[in-house]
């Protein structure tokens, strides 16, 4: 297999995703600066395996930190962790991890500089390995969902590499496959950045699971033709109401199995769920780069010097959602309802 995101002698390596499928390359910070530009850069990318990144680097901040008070500790700390949260606004995972890295400073703040540097590496290597079982979990619960013999539709990656491991919508797949479901996946290239194309079918082919990769514009004619019998993708940020962020497309994908009453299922990890926001006009949808979509492969493809915008995300209301699969249980709708009933569990 590979390592996505791995705390490797007081270094973060990552695989870097931006060269897969051509090349399996593994970068190695040592800096926390370095991650965060892996991050905003996509050499990591998928909402849970930022998060980790995001957790792994703060660790690494506080490591590189010479400060000689506990005053000056906790202001390197908090510079390095605001540093870290300016790289990607949508996946709430980002702000999550740090969030709780802060929390396990605080809790510490009465030991010595270099105690709480051992506590805070140790903290990121939990969110870590906590993510893999968080996976492994939402992947059992979600697996009960899917027919057997079914052919699932996926978007974007949300699979092990957007994740530390066995993935969010994929890890769903993958257990559905170990429960001997005999399940295919379609997967939507993904336009602009192709995660679909270059991640998805990448690992999928390696576990040795039926993939067919189509374009993003013939996800209706397949719904049509009867091939797809269930959607399932991953998510960035769900808003207390239910309302779901995720990669640009999934939107549509959404109405067009609607119109096919074919179900949508979005899996995601409790910790993407934000219940802090209403719903999802509150969610800030990440911009990226023109060169994205007048480029393809690093070639022009469009005009120069046209109009292009180029949102990385897209909000599906939650009355198209049939489900959201999470690692503590399956919701349904009234989602306000039962999305606050999971947190008190
Ligand atoms: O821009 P990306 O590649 O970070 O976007 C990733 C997605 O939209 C995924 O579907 C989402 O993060 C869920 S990953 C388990």
């Amino acid at each position: 297999m590979f390592n996505v995101v791995e705390w490797k002698d007081n270094k973060v390596v990552m695989i870097d995703q931006r060269l897969l499928p051509t090349k399996e390359k593994y970068n190695t910070y040592k800096d926390y600066k370095g991650v965060a530009k892996a991050i905003k850069d996509m050499v990591v990318r998928g909402a849970p395996a930022i998060g980790v990144a995001a957790a792994m680097g703060s660790a690494l901040g506080a490591l590189q930190s010479t400060a000689k008070t506990p005053r000056a500790f906790k202001s390197d700390f908090n510079r390095v962790c605001k540093h870290l949260a300016a790289t990607r606004p949508t996946a709430v995972n980002l702000f999550w991890a740090i969030e709780r890295m802060r929390g396990v400073f605080e809790a510490n703040s009465a030991k010595s500089t270099g105690e709480i540097k051992k506590i805070l590496i140790k903290e990121a290597i939990k969110i870590h390995d906590e993510d893999i079982e968080i996976n492994k979990r939402m992947g059992k619960n979600g697996a009960k969902l899917l027919k057997m013999n079914s052919t699932i539709l996926t978007h974007c990656n949300a699979g092990a590499l957007a994740t530390a491991g066995y993935g969010t919508a994929l890890g769903v797949i993958r257990a559905a496959v170990e429960a001997g479901k005999n399940v295919k996946v379609f997967a939507d290239e993904t336009r602009p950045f192709l995660q679909g194309a270059r991640l998805t079918a990448w690992e999928l082919k390696k576990d040795g699971i039926d993939v067919t990769l189509i374009t993003d514009n013939m996800a209706g004619y397949m719904m049509q033709q009867g091939h797809i019998d269930a959607v399932v993708v991953g998510t960035d940020r769900v808003a207390s109401n239910g309302d779901v962020a995720n990669k640009i497309g999934t939107y549509s994908v959404a109405i067009l199995a609607r119109a096919h009453k074919i179900p949508f299922y979005v899996a995601g990890p409790t910790s993407t769920i934000d219940m802090n926001i209403k719903d999802g006009s509150e969610i800030p949808i990440e911009e990226r780069s023109e060169k994205e979509v007048s480029h393809f492969a690093g070639v022009r493809v469009a005009p120069a010097g046209i109009n292009i915008k180029n949102p990385a995300f897209d909000v599906t209301p939650s009355r198209l959602v049939t489900a959201i699969i999470t690692e503590k249980g399956v919701v349904t709708a009234p989602y306000k309802k039962s999305i606050k009933k999971l947190f008190s569990k």
